[in-house]
């Protein structure tokens, strides 16, 4: 079901936004080489409830933990456990929060010490392709506007740009329609409306695009072994102009995002 949002109801959801990018920056002032992953999870689940939220992946379908940690090849989904990160690592966060019954989502990937260039770009380009996603966000624009500008930069770096995981809308669910596939073809696809949010998250792999899970049943894999990246923002359409509620102020989308997501 699609939902329409008032500006009431967004306001929930930038609260509940604002505790996911504080999640976020407490998660990523902690990640070091020796770090657990379930440590990870514990300042998580502390700063989701200290804002008087709650952690809206602890069992989602059964998951088992607060937010997902995924290294190196786990795409999305891995579950918090003894790993230690160490130097040359990447890892994803993914960390999702209610307030009042209302959903942020989001993710971002990190190198932990030194990685080789092409690496860096691989991270780089996912940020890159989700705010190419995002600029493509506002009332009237098509579904598969936004797949093709995420598409687009992964091609461009000749990345594998996984299709069986996607982003989607939200708002008093994590998980609402529509789906935001991270390819399409521009013109296509239902209209995105005012009063609508969506969470748009790019994947994309060092080699192929294809994915395997583990036999937990949650951990997603790259199919080769290859190192992935994926980064994600929850994004209203608000009456007052789009707004990244996950960013942290909730501000709305600076005018040069276009630019941003264009250069490089
Ligand atoms: N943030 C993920 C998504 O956007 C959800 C994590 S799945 C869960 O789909 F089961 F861990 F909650
Ligand atoms: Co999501």
């Amino acid at each position: 079901m699609i939902t329409i949002k008032t500006p009431k109801e967004f306001e929930k959801m930038s609260v509940a936004g604002r505790c996911v990018a504080a999640v976020h920056d407490e998660v990523r002032a902690t990640i070091r080489p020796g770090v657990s992953m379930r440590r990870l999870d514990e300042i998580a689940a502390r700063v989701i409830r200290s804002h008087g939220c709650v952690p809206s992946f602890l069992g989602y379908h059964g998951y088992p933990a607060n937010i997902c940690t995924s290294p190196n090849d786990v795409i999305v989904h891995g579950i918090p456990d003894d790993y230690r990160l160490r130097e040359g690592d990447i890892i994803s966060i993914d960390a999702g929060a209610i307030f009042d019954g209302y959903h942020g989502d989001a993710a971002f990937t990190v190198a932990v010490g030194d990685v080789p260039d092409e690496v860096t770009r691989l991270i780089d380009a996912t940020e890159e392709a989700m705010w190419a996603g995002i600029a493509q966000v506002r009332d009237g624009a098509r579904v598969g506007d936004i797949g093709a500008a995420v598409e687009a930069v992964g091609e461009r770096f000749g990345l594998g740009v996984v299709r069986e995981y996607v982003g989607h809308g939200i708002g008093r669910q994590m998980h609402e329609e529509p789906q935001i596939p991270n390819y399409g073809k521009p013109g296509t696809g239902m209209r995105l409306r005012t009063g609508m949010a969506v969470a748009i998250e790019p994947m994309f792999n060092l080699g192929t695009w294809e994915t395997k899970v583990d036999d937990d049943g949650w951990t997603v894999r790259t199919a080769d072994g290859s190192l992935s990246a994926h980064f994600e923002h929850t994004v209203a359409i608000t009456p007052d102009g789009v707004v990244v509620t996950t960013l942290g102020d909730g501000a709305t989308v600076p005018v040069d995002l276009s630019e941003k997501a264009a250069s490089s």
